[in-house]
């Protein structure tokens, strides 16, 4: 077989397919696999027009298939699979080829593989590729990780291929090694906690000022045209206007409120607690999710005493609205903040040097998260590349100070009424934590000296102290 293939892509499922025909539809010519032949032969019949696909049915025809280096990417399950692919394509390849995954793994795996193929001298490239299978096709959100060698000879092509911006890809070299997962797991934490900060709004909207579905969606809609635009609250007001056909009901009331999860939110709350980072509203929305699907748990606690109904009026159900935007722009805020502060925690612990500014600009576009909101991460990141908080910027501190009223008495009545606020609750308590001058963390050292005399620092003076507990001085 000659070797004519930029690319080869095995693994021909959804995202592996749409991507091959992504690069096939920019110009490349794509050599595609996949364990069962039959999916290959599937691809090239329905779209072997739309662009040079190389269909390969063994390993080595694939492999014999790529131009050198060879870039191989693979497009299988996360875990076992993976290795076994590797396994299975990395004794045809040679020193300089490329392996890419552009699966959904773990960033410690892509670390690992990393290491293990750098000492036959193949550079293993995890990718994280965001915007599921429409994104895969007409143009994700990619990060890649692995070394800058690899993104030399890969970066032209995923920039081809990428969503766009104002004209500019959704994708740059991320770091080294497991960084482009890391960053992609980080990315699917913030979307749990973006889209648990909109339900807890839309609840709110619906228990409180007692809205419909159908007029909850006119609500995001507006929301949609201001600081909120985003791909996340469009789709949630789709979501809410649509009439289930089978029984007439909004559709948001026939379906079962027990939230899915693949794990990429857990992966990033174990994560986080493993760097100490607190990001502690993306724990909140997962655990929501979590507690949603315990049933057993949900019956017994139902039905328990909760707080104090009252209808408001519509002119308070309209303050009320505007209020609600404002704590979930603020709580929002939070979340990404904490997200931004646990990819630079890993950037110290993994020793990569991570462009924030650039992370906030591939996710304008391409990407679940994609909203004009990450523009503004951008620029704060461009005025101030050493930013711990994205609140030391001057134009979103002036927002959340802004925001400080609504936010608190968005939260006082989600309290009084009994309707949850876990991921509202944690990011006030985040930012009251964060700006307090004084913890009770004090206390804390207090009692861990008292019962483990595990010594305490001092205000006032140098050094490690113990007291010694029961006696008198
Ligand atoms: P999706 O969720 O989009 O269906 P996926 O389940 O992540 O995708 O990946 C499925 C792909 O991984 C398929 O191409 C599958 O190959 P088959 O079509 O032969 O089932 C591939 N795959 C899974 N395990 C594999 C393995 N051990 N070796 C090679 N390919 C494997």
């Amino acid at each position: 077989m000659q070797a004519t293939a930029q690319i080869g892509v095995t693994g021909l499922a959804v995202m592996g397919r749409n991507l091959a025909r992504n690069f096939a539809r920019n110009g490349y010519t794509v050599a595609v696999h996949n364990r069962t032949p039959t999916r290959t032969k599937a691809l090239v019949e329905e779209f072997g027009h739309e662009g040079a696909f190389v269909a390969a049915g063994t390993a080595e025809e694939f492999v014999a298939a790529l131009e050198r280096p060879r870039r191989l990417m693979i497009m299988v399950q996360a875990g076992a699979a993976t290795d076994a692919v590797i396994e299975e394509f990395a004794p045809l390849l040679e020193p300089g080829d490329m392996i890419i995954d552009g699966g959904n793994a773990h960033f410690s795996d892509t670390r690992r593989r990393e290491r293990s193929l750098r000492e036959q001298g193949i550079h293993f490239v995890g990718a994280g590729v965001s915007g599921g299978e429409e994104g895969a096709l007409h143009g994700p959100s990619i990060m890649p990780g692995g070394s800058p060698e690899s993104y030399a000879s890969l970066g032209p092509m995923f920039e081809t291929i990428s969503a766009k911006v104002g004209g500019e890809p959704c994708t740059t070299h991320i770091g080294t090694d497991g960084a482009g997962h890391f960053v992609k797991m980080v990315h699917n934490g913030i979307e749990y906690a973006d889209m648990q900060v909109i339900g807890e709004a839309y609840d709110l909207l619906r228990q409180v000022a007692g809205y419909s579905p159908a007029a909850i969606a006119g609500i995001f809609r507006e929301w949609n045209k201001g600081r909120l635009d985003s791909y996340l609250i469009e789709i949630t007001a789709e979501v809410l206007a649509h009439v289930d056909a089978a029984s007439g009901k909004p559709f948001v009331d026939v379906v079962a409120d027990a939230a899915g999860q693949k794990g990429t939110g857990r992966w990033t709350v174990q994560t986080a607690l493993e760097l100490g980072s607190p990001v502690t509203t993306i724990a909140q929305a997962t655990f929501a999710r979590a507690a949603s699907g315990q049933s057993a748990l949900r019956a017994a606690y139902r039905g328990l005493p909760g707080g104090t109904r009252w209808d408001l009026t519509s002119c308070e159900a309209e303050r009320f609205t505007a209020q609600v935007e404002q704590a979930l722009y603020a709580s929002k805020l939070i979340a990404y903040d904490q997200g931004w502060k646990m990819i630079l925690d890993a950037t110290e612990e993994f020793g990569w040097e991570i462009d924030l500014g650039a992370v906030a600009k591939i996710w304008r576009g391409g990407c679940i998260i994609r909203a004009a909101f990450l523009d503004r991460i951008r620029a704060a990141y461009a005025a101030e590349p050493g930013l711990v908080s994205l609140l030391s910027d001057a134009g979103f501190a002036a927002e959340i100070a802004d925001a400080q009223v609504p936010w608190r008495e968005v939260i006082a009545t989600a309290t009084r009424r009994g309707v949850p606020v876990p991921a509202f609750s944690a990011a006030l308590s985040y930012y009251d934590s964060l700006r307090a001058g004084r913890l009770p963390a004090a206390l804390t050292q207090g009692q861990r000296d008292y019962f483990g005399a595990h010594t305490y620092r001092r205000v006032d003076r140098e050094g490690t102290f113990h007291t010694l507990w029961g006696t008198t001085d």
